[in-house]
């Protein structure tokens, strides 16, 4: 134990010298004694092995909370000093203290590199602004550390924000006699990397099917060698070549630590390769085609880039996904114009984005100007919407053809992984964004335009943080019926619907319903789905939607099929799969949905059936009779917010 302390103290005793000699070199700041923060932070001292009693992590006074907001603390002090230190001191931190393993403390702590995701910069950025001793520390060593317990939601009001309701504004408006189909995909989640051959059973090294992924269980007895090997199986260098399906060349290598190769078509614990996500978008045309469709528009609700660990994921990696998915949508829908948003895994280093008023907005602006110029090249967003592009984080408000207005959020402002929304952390706004959605939510409802929301994270997953996920229930409160007609998001990768009840949300009575959301199902397997996509019939008049058509293939039918492509079927119509009696002049609003959930709250069957929905039928969907996985279904559909959904299970 000793020597081992002293061995770790030698190294760390290194490197302070090589700062504080490079500190000098390069002329910086007058007398600076890192020792001290470095020694305060690490609880030990490289002078003497048996530790120092002073440091954060040795003082027994402190509960593990207190020891994270402190080390925040002096965090900020170093920072706003000597801010090239603390990525360093943090990296270090990490490593020494066993917090993470080494690679993943360097990936968290140290600054961005273009290699490599970093998050050092960041987190210095949000040092130097937050205040660790207020919410911003709890919420921070709660999100981030899991040792403070949430801190309880502070009281938030943003109703000066817009004119009182009206009379008028509880009732929606009564729907025409036409419908027109609307596309609506999601969550790509491109795999660059992805290897056919790879493991698609991995349990290290990152995501499955990549060539850094392996397998450390043994494999299971019984397990033949010989059984891949034959061309019945699907492992075929396979693409599309000027939209066209091209079987390409069997590449079926034996290799004595793969369990479970990976096949051309993806696998179940495995993001999606480009021939599944260019397949999807041609099944799309395909059913166009087939059915006479006719598709006005389309929304894409995001997550284009893979779910690797960070250290796999470059800045060149998270462009290149983005402009690939881009370029096959564009390529596939031609005239359609899509209507996207960026989702959490759309940004690098991975979920950050940064608030106008930090200071620090500028390193995204990368990502701004491409999306505002891909969009507006294709001809999805016209010139004014660009520039919101770049001045609201990619979002922006666009009028349709039809004279529906679409508001697009960008959800990494309220998101738990982004850190600089620790920063300000009990201001209801920091980023803008509400004001933006309200602004244009009060200029249509005063126009009597209907109004649709798409974002990527929706407020039910613990995901979002409390304080926007309540305040965006009451915009959302607000501006319904009357105005919004709509609320989409991906993200769960589950096909899935959120109801949003007035008051606290405990009393979830067919009168008590406010509005609902579509959270829509993935084009990527990953985690154990069916790839799949929807449309909307959606009223021409009123933009409510009247239906949602689902399609979907079976993965796991491609694995021994030759190398064939895969065949697309129907999977449900949200107005016809439930039994549920409804005019069929009025839309699939919040009220239909809620005769859903009682039925599921009523039924096995029925919870069985929207369960498998959610899965798309995989084989991996859980059994409703057997487990206890869908006992908190109910719950999940009627709490619209985790914090609702957490009083509703607990
Ligand atoms: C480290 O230990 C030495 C010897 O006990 C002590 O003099 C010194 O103050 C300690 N340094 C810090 C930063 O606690
Ligand atoms: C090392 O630190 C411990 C605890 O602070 C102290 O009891 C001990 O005397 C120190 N040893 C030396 C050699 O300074
Ligand atoms: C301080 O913490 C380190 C690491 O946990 C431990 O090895 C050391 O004994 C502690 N020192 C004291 C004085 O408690
Ligand atoms: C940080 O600096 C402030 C102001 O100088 C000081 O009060 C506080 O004790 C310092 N915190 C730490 C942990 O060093
Ligand atoms: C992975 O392998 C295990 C056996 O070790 C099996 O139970 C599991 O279903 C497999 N998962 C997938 C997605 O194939
Ligand atoms: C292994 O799989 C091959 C190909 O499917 C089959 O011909 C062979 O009989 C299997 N061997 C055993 C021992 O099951
Ligand atoms: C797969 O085919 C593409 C061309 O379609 C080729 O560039 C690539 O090298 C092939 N991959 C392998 C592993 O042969
Ligand atoms: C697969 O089978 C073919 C033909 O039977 C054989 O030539 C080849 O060596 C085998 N490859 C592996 C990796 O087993
Ligand atoms: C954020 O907090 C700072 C103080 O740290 C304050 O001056 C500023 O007005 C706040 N900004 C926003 C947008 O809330
Ligand atoms: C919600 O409001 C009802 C009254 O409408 C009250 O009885 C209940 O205690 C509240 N629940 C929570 C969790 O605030
Ligand atoms: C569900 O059960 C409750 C109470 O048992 C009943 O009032 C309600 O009508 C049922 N709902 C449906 C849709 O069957
Ligand atoms: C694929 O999975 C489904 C659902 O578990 C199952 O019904 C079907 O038989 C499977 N197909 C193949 C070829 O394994």
């Amino acid at each position: 134990m000793k020597s081992y302390w002293f061995l770790r103290a030698l190294s760390l005793c290194a490197f302070v010298i090589a700062k504080v000699s490079s500190a000098a070199v390069d002329g910086s700041d007058a007398p600076f004694p890192p020792e001290t923060y470095v020694f305060s932070l690490w609880n030990i001292n490289s002078t003497n092995s048996s530790g120092n009693d002073k440091a954060i992590g040795n003082d027994t006074s402190l509960s593990d909370c207190q020891k994270c907001t402190e080390r925040l603390s002096l965090g900020k002090n170093i920072s706003l000093s000597r801010p090239d230190l603390v990525p360093i001191i943090w990296t270090k931190w990490c490593t020494v203290t066993g917090v993470d393993t080494a690679i993943d403390c360097e990936v968290t702590y140290s600054r961005n590199t273009v290699q490599r995701t970093g998050y050092g910069t960041d987190f210095t950025n949000v040092l130097q602004l937050m205040d660790p001793s207020s919410y911003d520390g709890q919420y921070y060593c709660y999100y981030q550390e899991d040792v403070c317990s949430l801190p309880a939601t502070p009281e938030v009001d943003i109703s000066y924000m817009w004119p009182q309701k009206q009379p008028k504004h509880y009732i929606a408006p009564t729907p025409g006699s036409e419908t027109f189909n609307v596309l609506h995909v999601s969550d790509f989640h491109i795999e660059l990397d992805y290897t056919i051959g790879g493991e698609g059973n991995c349990s290290s090294g990152g995501i499955c099917c990549t060539p850094h992924c392996y397998r450390e269980k043994p494999f299971p007895s019984g397990y033949n060698e010989t059984y891949y090997n034959t061309s019945t199986q699907s492992f075929y260098n396979s693409s599309y070549v000027n939209g066209e399906f091209v079987k390409g060349d069997f590449e079926y290598y034996y290799n004595s630590s793969i369990y479970q190769p990976a096949h051309t078509f993806g696998e179940y614990e495995c993001d999606a390769p480009e021939v599944l996500i260019n397949n999807s978008l041609k099944s799309i045309t395909d059913y166009q085609k087939l059915k006479n469709l006719n598709f006005q528009f389309a929304i894409f609700t995001g997550d284009l880039v893979d779910h690797d660990e960070d250290q796999y994921i470059s800045f060149e990696s998270t462009v290149l996904s983005e402009e690939y998915i881009y370029r096959d949508l564009k390529y596939r829908l031609q005239n359609i114009s899509v209507f996207p948003v960026l989702g959490n895994h759309d940004s690098y280093p991975y979920g950050q984005l940064a608030q106008n008023s930090s200071g620090h907005s500028n390193l995204y602006n990368w990502n701004y100007d491409l999306m505002a110029e891909m969009w507006s090249d294709f001809g999805w967003l016209d010139a004014s919407a660009a520039q919101q592009v770049r001045s609201h984080y990619t979002g922006y408000a666009i009028t349709t053809q039809q004279g529906l207005k679409i508001i697009s959020l960008n959800s990494n402002s309220w998101y738990d992984a982004n850190l600089y929304t620790f920063w300000n952390s009990t201001e209801p706004d920091t980023f803008g964004q509400f004001e933006f959605l309200v602004d244009e939510l009060v200029a249509s409802e005063a126009i009597d335009q209907r109004v649709w929301i798409i974002a990527h994270i929706p407020p039910i997953v613990s995901d979002i943080l409390p304080i926007p996920a309540k305040l965006f229930s009451d915009v959302i409160k607000r501006f319904s019926p009357y105005t919004i007609a709509g609320i989409f998001y991906g993200h769960t990768h589950e096909d899935q619907f959120s109801i949003l009840y007035a008051g606290n949300g405990t009393e979830k009575t067919a009168e008590n319903v406010v509005n609902h959301a579509w959270i829509t199902q993935a084009v990527t397997p990953q985690v154990q789905k069916n790839p799949s996509w929807r449309y909307y019939e959606v009223d021409s008049k009123t933009f409510s939607i009247m239906d949602s058509q689902n399609f979907y293939f079976k993965l796991n039918e491609t694995f021994d099929n030759s190398g064939n492509e895969p065949t697309w079927e129907f999977e449900y119509s949200a107005r016809d799969a439930f039994d549920i009696d409804w005019p069929s002049t009025s839309p699939l609003n919040a009220s239909y949905w809620h005769l859903v959930a009682e039925k599921m709250k009523n039924s096995t069957y029925y919870n069985q059936m929207y369960t498998n929905y959610e899965y798309r039928f995989s084989p991996y969907t859980p059994d409703c009779s057997s487990t206890t996985d869908c006992k908190d279904n109910w719950c999940y559909v009627t709490s619209f917010t985790y914090e609702r959904y957490a009083n509703c299970t607990s």
